[in-house]
């Protein structure tokens, strides 16, 4: 294998220490630790096993953890009263609304409800807006893209300059991570192109990329001869291709293929992330990260 490999789940590790020892020193000095609520509408499977998560992971941080299930039938102005209540609570830092919502609640008006100083997920158009202006302006970057800059910069990947290219033009993944990786400071100040199910010729786009990070959502879309010997591939595809038997627990697992065509592209890429265990331990990662700064900001030290 000629790529090294960028490994998601121990970059995680660091991060999450870097966050552990800020959470005690501020709770040792103010008294306070990051209050995180989760709401979760319903009982879709993969939601429920994201949130388990979110919930693990701030507890073993120190955080103040809430989460908040819901009915699937709730009135769309009972989930909006529940946001409200949790805006005026002085106690949390950061909100997040589990997505997706049941087809009866407008999506948009939910998070437009969040306090913008609370949306630590980034969607709010506040927070979009502050993440277009860039520099100080920007206060929840949203949290894939910020795992992939994270991976990028901590894999010691040069950006200033590079050619970036973005498969993909998500709200969540594609139009944020360009947007990032065009300001002018460190981890960015590069050349981007976004690619998109209406672009001509992909491959030749992807051929020029020092830095191709694909979000497409589709399985192996990307051949290995699409790749620049050396370049930086990062895959946020997670696809579910079929089910297994762990080895581990003996249930039932789902099989997760990237939307990069992987043991191929290790030969001819300088670094590539796997899946599973690149891109994906990253976003609640860095969902800490929002929810710890969120109490900073709130403490005048951000
Ligand atoms: N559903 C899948 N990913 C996410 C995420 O990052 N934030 C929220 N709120 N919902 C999601």
């Amino acid at each position: 294998m000629a790529a090294k490999l960028i490994k998601g789940t121990e970059i995680r590790e660091e991060i999450l220490e870097e966050i552990a020892s800020e959470v005690s020193e501020i709770k040792e000095k103010k008294g306070v630790v990051p209050g995180l609520v989760t709401i979760l509408v319903g009982e879709n499977p993969a939601s429920i096993s994201y949130v388990t998560l979110k919930i693990k992971t701030a507890n073993r941080l120190g955080f103040k953890e809430i989460q908040d299930n819901q009915p699937a039938d709730i009135p769309e102005q009972d989930l909006l009263a529940l946001i409200d209540k949790y805006n005026k609570d002085d106690s949390i830092h950061g909100i997040l609304v589990q997505l997706p919502l049941p087809k009866h609640v407008d999506e948009k008006k939910v998070l437009n409800a969040i306090d913008p100083d609370k949306d630590v997920d980034g969607f709010h158009p506040v927070n979009v807006g502050r993440l277009m202006i860039g520099g100080s302006e920007v206060k929840y970057p949203p949290c894939t893209p910020a795992g992939i800059q994270e991976l990028i910069v901590r894999s010691g990947v040069e950006t200033k300059g590079a050619e970036v290219v973005v498969v993909g033009r998500s709200n969540i993944v594609g139009k944020p991570i360009a947007n990032m990786m065009l300001q002018k400071g460190p981890g960015a100040n590069s050349t981007v192109t976004v690619v998109h199910t209406s672009t001509k010729d992909m491959a030749s786009h992807c051929q020029r990329a020092d830095i191709l990070i694909v979000a497409a959502g589709v399985p192996g879309l990307v051949k290995p001869e699409w790749i620049k010997p050396g370049a930086c591939v990062i895959d946020v595809g997670v696809n579910r291709v079929g089910e297994k038997i762990s080895e581990k627990t003996g249930q039932k697992v789902a099989i997760l293929k990237g939307d990069v065509d992987f043991d191929a592209a290790k030969e001819i890429a300088g670094w590539i992330t796997p899946v599973p265990g690149g891109v994906g331990p990253m976003t609640i990662t860095m969902l800490m990260q929002n929810t710890l700064k969120a109490l900073k900001f709130k403490l005048g030290i951000a």
